[in-house]
């Protein structure tokens, strides 16, 4: 039976909506590798409270993950089903760490974010009155994008600036 719930869509073809849904999935997924196996190689400097932040990012990733194939099923979709898909379908790729030092990590971690950032912000545009219910999912989500992007681009200043001070410490 037709469901009411998808009848409230207008303007945007569900399939579509799938579609981009399943893109982020793929996003998300490979997100929450990368911070996931960030957190075991990374080396360095404050490398703990680092490796703190790196898992709450892997964690968040996830239940990113949870929230959009829950909306994806909603809408009468199937969720990727193989990993294969993820690399297929990914706005954002996978930045595969070759450097572990702290910095190199919050690098590639940083450019995943922002990468995340368009992606949702586009999500948002493309949903705004056409699709309340995936609207409020991706807007939700992007806001934790820009607090993830907020705390690693903060963390990254602070490293700097403890290397400027133990520099200049053994001057
Ligand atoms: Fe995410
Ligand atoms: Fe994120």
């Amino acid at each position: 039976m037709a469901r009411v719930g998808n009848s409230i869509i207008k303007g945007i073809e569900i399939d579509e909506a799938i579609g981009l849904l399943n893109r982020a999935y793929a996003d998300e997924w490979l997100a929450y590798y990368q911070y996931y196996i960030e957190s075991k190689v990374i080396k360095g400097i404050m490398k703990d409270s680092i490796i703190a932040e790196l898992n709450q990012h892997a964690t968040d990733e996830l239940r990113h993950a949870d929230m959009i194939a829950g909306r994806i099923l909603q809408l009468g979709g199937t969720p990727l089903l193989n990993p294969k898909e993820w690399f297929k379908q990914t706005n954002c790729g996978y930045e595969e760490p070759k450097d572990f030092d702290v910095l190199a990590i919050l690098e590639d971690s940083i450019k995943g974010e922002q990468c995340a950032i368009e992606t949702y912000s586009k999500l948002v545009d493309i949903t705004k009155d056409k699709d309340i219910v995936t609207y409020d999912i991706v807007s939700e989500i992007l806001a934790d994008e820009v607090e993830h992007e907020e705390d690693l681009q903060g963390l990254y200043e602070d490293i700097t600036e403890f290397k400027v001070q133990i520099k200049e410490s053994l001057k």
